[in-house]
């Protein structure tokens, strides 16, 4: 049943568009620099991502592993990461934990980049010991537990054990246990305020907003489900710009109150380099991506999936150079504006935007002061 589920979701994912929810980045403005008072080739993508360093601040988010079918994806997007120098996360691991035979699915991707950032991926209601086994299994240098409630409430496999009681006791218990960072996401939901404190009161290093605008895993499963009933639920979720406002206000707030905060990882619908600028820019320190990877793979293997995250690269560093940020970090410095649906929902939410309005420029400090001629 799990490995019809995965085969049905690669293929769906190839099929269905992002949405109908709009990811609201297109609501999110930079203030255009026209003197950016930077060259070109001083532009660099390079970051850092829990004390390593990335060539660019990207994620190829989970996908999958745990059927036949999903091992030579897997290689190739391990060999993408390993080539671009960024991290990535496979998909949910619980397969290969029941069945030997299914491992190899997910150790490929350590054969195939033995020295990068490869994070393990569980149900966020997976306890230590499956926790501890995932991550050995892939030598992982993080473990990322997904939140998925409302995609498992609406599986063709039906609601009969689906239980989500008592999660956050267990994320609590994993963090405690993991060796490595513990990463907590959501699917395409996105993650709110409220749920981003709790999280981070549990320990959870980074929280991956897998907001609502991309892949669609409710309408996902409708199609699974092949009858009816789910259609209302399509727009469920936070749009992932709203999720990120609302979970970089939750860290803030933290660091405000001298409190250890989570690092955030922007994800769901995320969809160009200039995407991922504005994500950098309100606070996250990688980009996610998972959809367009399955379909580039499909469509034209790993040379697609490589050409797919260079523009992406390409762009960034465009968007940089129109900011005058000469490094990701540069971002967080760029006034943004946020306006429309995105801009009314967090301003109801009481999100501070004001203090991403009012960024100092970068050159801010160091403007010549104007000569008064008499
Ligand atoms: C085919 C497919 C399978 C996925 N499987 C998993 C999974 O096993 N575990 C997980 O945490 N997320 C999984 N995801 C979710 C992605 O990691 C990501 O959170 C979500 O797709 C939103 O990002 P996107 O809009 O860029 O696709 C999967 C996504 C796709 C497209």
């Amino acid at each position: 049943m799990r490995r019809r589920r995965k085969l049905d979701h690669l293929n769906l994912a190839q099929l269905m568009e992002d949405g109908p929810l709009s990811t609201g980045f297109g609501d999110i403005h930079f203030l255009p620099n026209c003197l950016p008072e930077l060259d070109f080739a001083a532009v660099s993508t390079a970051s850092s991502f829990l004390g390593r360093e990335v060539a660019a601040p990207f994620l190829i988010n989970a996908i999958s592993g745990g059927v036949a079918e999903a091992e030579a994806l897997n290689r190739a997007l391990a060999a993408a990461a390993r080539r671009l120098e960024i991290p990535m996360a496979v998909g949910s691991m619980t397969a290969a934990l029941e069945e030997d035979a299914l491992k190899r699915t997910f150790t490929v991707v350590r054969e195939e980049n033995p020295d990068g950032f490869i994070a393990a991926n569980l149900s966020a209601n997976a306890g230590p010991e499956q926790a501890l086994a995932a991550i050995e299994m892939i030598g992982a240098d993080a473990l990322q537990l997904h939140l998925n409630a409302a995609q498992e409430v609406m599986m063709a496999e039906g609601e009969g054990e689906l239980s989500f009681g008592g999660c956050w006791q267990k994320i609590r218990e994993v963090v405690e246990a993991s060796p490595v960072p513990v990463m907590v996401k959501e699917i395409g939901c996105g993650i709110a305020r409220e749920e981003a404190r709790l999280l981070a009161a549990a320990g959870v290093a980074v929280l991956d907003t897998g907001g609502g605008g991309g892949t669609n895993f409710l309408r996902i499963e409708s199609a699974r489900r092949k009858k009816g009933g789910t259609e209302p639920f399509f727009n469920w979720g936070l749009p992932a710009a709203v999720s990120l406002l609302e979970v970089v206000d939750a860290v803030a707030g933290l660091e405000a109150a001298g409190q250890t905060a989570p690092l955030v990882v922007a994800s769901g619908g995320l969809r160009s380099g200039l995407d991922a600028a504005k994500a950098l820019a309100v606070g996250a320190s990688l980009a996610g991506v998972a959809g367009p990877l399955v379909r580039s793979y499909y469509r034209g293997g790993l040379k697609a999936v490589l050409e797919y995250l260079q523009l992406w690269q390409q762009q960034l560093r465009q968007a940089m150079f129109m900011l005058g940020a000469g490094e990701p970090a540069d971002l967080k410095a760029c006034p943004l504006v946020v306006l429309g649906e995105t801009g009314r929902w967090v301003e109801l939410r009481g999100v501070n935007l004001q203090s991403l309005a009012r960024r100092k420029s970068a050159l801010a400090g160091t403007k010549p002061k104007m000569s008064k001629k008499t």
